[in-house]
């Protein structure tokens, strides 16, 4: 009776790639590879005790030195790397769930310290309005097309290293939404302007990816791109101008569409009269013509079970498989009273959390992790869509 949930039954993408159920993994740094980005063996086994669910989102990956956004994050902006990637994708592969590696460059969400001295650069000359003192320098035209470029040689290394695909990190006010922002986008060129102008970065680095994975890739490799609906700073990126990018990628040479939220059922944060969900908006806007990855805050199999009756094509848990990384299993198996909604502190080596994870949640997550010594709150509804977090 595996099939009650309709999450248990599998996924066909429109390539062609199949995964097993619709869960899906939501990318979340584990803040544990080495000083340069190589992967670690925690890292490995982190993966490894999550397949089976249908997809794996691996993490932020860095696909230039320059693009750095933390201490402990993964690279995949050498050669070097693919080995160390490539026991990732394995490790992903062992109980059949897909491996997709999430690419991105933090653009001015970093700092000198991070990048050994050297300056951060963004869109523009603005800095983050968390981060006053870190003004950016502004990229020239020669610059971007080298990370366009970047992208292009990081999913080169990704087919290489193994993976099913890649998706565009356009989220969590990385360098790909600093291109589409009137805060930090304030170009002339051919890179800024109005709200379409602003989305020809990203325009530019999907066509990129496409390319390469054409040349390089089976039909079958996936191109995703994960966007936030909302920006707090004004002028900032509204769920008026998301709509509109929405609309443009849901055209674009992409296999899914993935938006990235605290709690997968919010409204917005700037227009408190519009009641409906931006889930709900989003869906109506793509009107089929994409799959919809949603997340936040999808904790049971009920959870999964209603975002995907309400239209979603894949749910992914981020903080959930977190806690749980037996959840697919303990539903298959008919034993879903044991799933752990909670964390103990105690567990964090058992549940295979690398050193860096155990870290920042004790830090950076306290609140949002429902540790059994802590008290819980809506942390990450508060925080987590304008700013981003944790990558
Ligand atoms: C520890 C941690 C690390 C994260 N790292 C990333 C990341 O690398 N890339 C990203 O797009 N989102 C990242 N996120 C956001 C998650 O992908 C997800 O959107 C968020 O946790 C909400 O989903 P959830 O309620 O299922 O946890 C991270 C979240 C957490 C808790």
């Amino acid at each position: 009776m595996t099939n009650r949930y309709e999450f248990m039954k599998p996924y066909k993408f429109a390539n062609g790639l199949k995964l097993q159920n619709k869960i899906v993994m939501a990318p979340v740094t584990l803040q544990s590879s080495f000083f340069d980005g190589a992967v670690s063996d925690d890292e490995v086994k982190f993966y490894r005790m999550r397949s089976g669910v249908g997809m794996i989102i691996v993490e932020v990956a860095n696909i230039n030195e320059a693009g750095k956004g933390f201490e402990g994050e993964l690279s995949v902006a050498d050669d070097r790397f693919i080995p160390g990637l490539g026991k990732i994708a394995n490790a992903i592969h062992s109980k059949g769930s897909k491996a997709v590696l999430q690419i991105f460059d933090a653009g001015r969400k970093t700092s000198r310290k991070i990048l050994r001295g050297v300056q951060p650069r963004s869109a523009s000359a603005v800095a983050p309005h968390r981060d006053l003192k870190n003004v950016p320098r502004e990229l020239t035209d020669t610059e971007i097309e080298q990370v366009i470029a970047d992208f292009g040689a990081a999913t080169l290394r990704a087919i290489r290293a193994g993976f099913d695909g890649v998706e565009i990190h356009g989220a969590n006010t990385y360098l790909i939404q600093q291109f589409f922002s009137p805060h930090s986008n304030h170009r002339r060129d051919r890179w800024g302007g109005n709200v379409y102008q602003r989305m020809n970065f990203a325009k530019a680095v999907i066509a990129e990816v496409r390319r390469v994975a054409n040349e390089n890739a089976p039909s079958s490799f996936l191109v995703g791109y994960r966007f936030s609906p909302e920006e707090l700073s004004k002028p900032g990126i509204t769920i008026a101008d998301t709509l509109k990018l929405v609309d443009v990628l849901s055209d674009e040479p992409i296999d899914y569409l993935h938006s990235s939220m605290g709690n997968r059922k919010r409204t917005s944060l700037v227009d408190k009269s519009n009641l409906e969900t931006l889930n709900s908006r989003i869906l109506k806007t793509i009107n089929n013509r994409k799959p919809l990855i949603e997340v936040g805050n999808i904790l049971s199999p009920q959870d999964a079970d209603e975002a995907l009756h309400e239209g979603a094509s894949l749910v992914a848990m981020g903080r959930e498989l977190i806690r749980e990384p037996n959840w697919i299993a303990k539903v298959k198996t008919h034993d879903e009273k044991s799933i752990r909604y909670t964390l103990s502190p105690v567990d964090m080596d058992l549940l295979g959390l690398p050193g860096g994870l155990q870290q920042e949640l004790r830090t950076g997550f306290l609140n949002a992790m429902n540790f059994t010594d802590q008290e819980t709150s809506d942390f990450l509804d508060k925080f987590g869509q304008m700013e981003g977090f944790g990558g």
